[in-house]
């Protein structure tokens, strides 16, 4: 394969910057999603698709999916098909341990995956990247690897159902697991380092670490790395995730292609914005641009009455004249992928839009829509055991 052809994609000046590491829009309303579909290559998700979806599978569409945030997919009508014809696949999602506690951000794609994996009662996989972690950031592999336990716990009390759920850290299970570092090994050997710097921007001074990472975010997505659930055979795999990590999954449907394996399917999500405004993303690096699911409820008041980018007007007279900005005000975001009720959400933003609702009484909403989320999760939280945690740990079959 001549090096170019494997998912490198060019980049203009005027292009958000959309990889793992970063992301920033340069539109104060945020990422250009349809030029990023064009770009990286990938179908939208219309109208007609999410029909089929509620069709098929028999559910009403999940909020997020109904209001773009999930707005992208690779090969997702191939799952539909697979469904109606009664194939199994399998899902696979994953996070990377930077963090003591994940994020609000974090939320959305498991919230979503734990939606799909009670529609198609299918099994999933969780891989907990904490050797990516210990790689590019100054993290002790002991650090990343505590940090990943934790994170798995967060995980959990997101509700996800033992029975058709195996996690796992790289760090503890690539050395159990040898038709792991196997199907890793058949990954690298198709894919050059100039590839690798062509697709990530790896540079001479990168650790080379980091040039065999994508083989191990990519092995999960081949059913062959894990025998002691699929008994070796053949099951194509969709994968729930933020667009910043098609990256690697662009590798892997090349890679896929050459190993004689299903491409994996993709669904993508946009990001739930910083604080700050919506060219960046909430993003665990910075605290104060992001709500954690350990904060306190008058941590969640302070951030979002502190920080959280307002769409409204100087002063009030001149809002009650032209109204708030929804399109940047970051308090109306949030409310757009955790408040579930649409009829109220349309009404919040036609009162906000018109001038009724104030900047200060929005953010209010937020945060009562907010804070009980939160509580409620951690509550959750709180009844994840170490004991419990081991049980999603244990190389077992699933049930279905
Ligand atoms: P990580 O830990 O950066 O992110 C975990 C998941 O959350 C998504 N995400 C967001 N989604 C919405 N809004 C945000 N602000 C936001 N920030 C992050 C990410 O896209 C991801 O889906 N390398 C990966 C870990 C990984 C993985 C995977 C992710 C390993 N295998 C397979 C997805 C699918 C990482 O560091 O994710």
């Amino acid at each position: 394969m001549a090096d170019q052809q494997l998912s490198q994609l060019s980049v203009n000046d005027d292009d958000d910057v959309v990889d793992p590491w970063n992301v920033a829009g340069k539109s104060e309303t945020g990422i250009d999603y349809d030029k990023l579909i064009k770009r990286f290559g990938s179908s939208k998700i219309d109208e007609e698709l999410i029909s089929r979806f509620e069709k098929v599978t028999g559910h009403k569409a999940h909020h997020l999916l109904k209001r773009g945030v999930f707005f992208s997919h690779r090969d997702m009508h191939s799952i539909l098909n697979l469904h109606e014809a009664g194939k199994k696949f399998y899902l696979y999602t994953g996070r990377g341990p930077s963090s003591e506690s994940m994020h609000l951000g974090h939320m959305i794609p498991f919230m979503f995956t734990k939606w799909l994996q009670d529609v198609f009662n299918v099994p999933l996989i969780i891989q907990l990247t904490d050797d990516e972690k210990a790689l590019w950031r100054d993290i002790k592999i002991e650090d990343a690897r505590q940090m990943a336990y934790n994170n798995a716990k967060d995980i959990i009390a997101i509700g996800f159902d033992l029975k058709n759920t195996f996690i796992f850290n790289d760090l503890d299970f690539i050395g159990q697991c040898p038709a792991f570092y196997q199907n890793m090994i058949r990954i690298q050997k198709c894919v050059t380092y100039n590839q690798v710097k062509g697709i990530f921007g790896f540079g001479d001074s990168d650790v080379i670490g980091k040039i065999t990472f994508p083989s191990i975010e990519a092995a999960p997505a081949f059913s062959t790395s894990f025998p002691f659930i699929f008994d070796n055979k053949v099951l194509p795999c969709l994968v729930p995730c933020a667009i910043d990590q098609d990256p690697y999954f662009r590798m892997t449907r090349d890679v896929a292609a050459r190993l004689k394996m299903p491409k994996p399917s993709l669904i993508h999500s946009s990001f739930l914005p910083a604080l700050q405004g919506a060219q960046h993303k909430m993003s665990a690096s910075d605290p104060n641009a992001s709500i954690f699911l350990n904060d306190t409820p008058k941590q969640i008041k302070n951030k979002i009455n502190k920080y959280a980018f307002s769409g409204g007007q100087a002063t009030v007279e001149e809002h009650r004249e032209k109204g708030g900005n929804t399109e940047v005000d970051i308090s109306y975001k949030y409310l757009s992928f955790f408040l579930e009720d649409d009829d109220r959400l349309a009404e919040i933003k036609k009162q906000y839009e018109s001038g009724q609702l104030l900047t200060g009484e929005l953010k209010k909403i937020a945060i009562d829509t907010i804070t009980p989320y939160i509580q409620q999760y951690q509550a959750r939280r709180a009844a994840v055991s170490d004991d419990v945690m081991r049980r999603y740990f244990q190389l077992r079959k699933l049930d279905c």
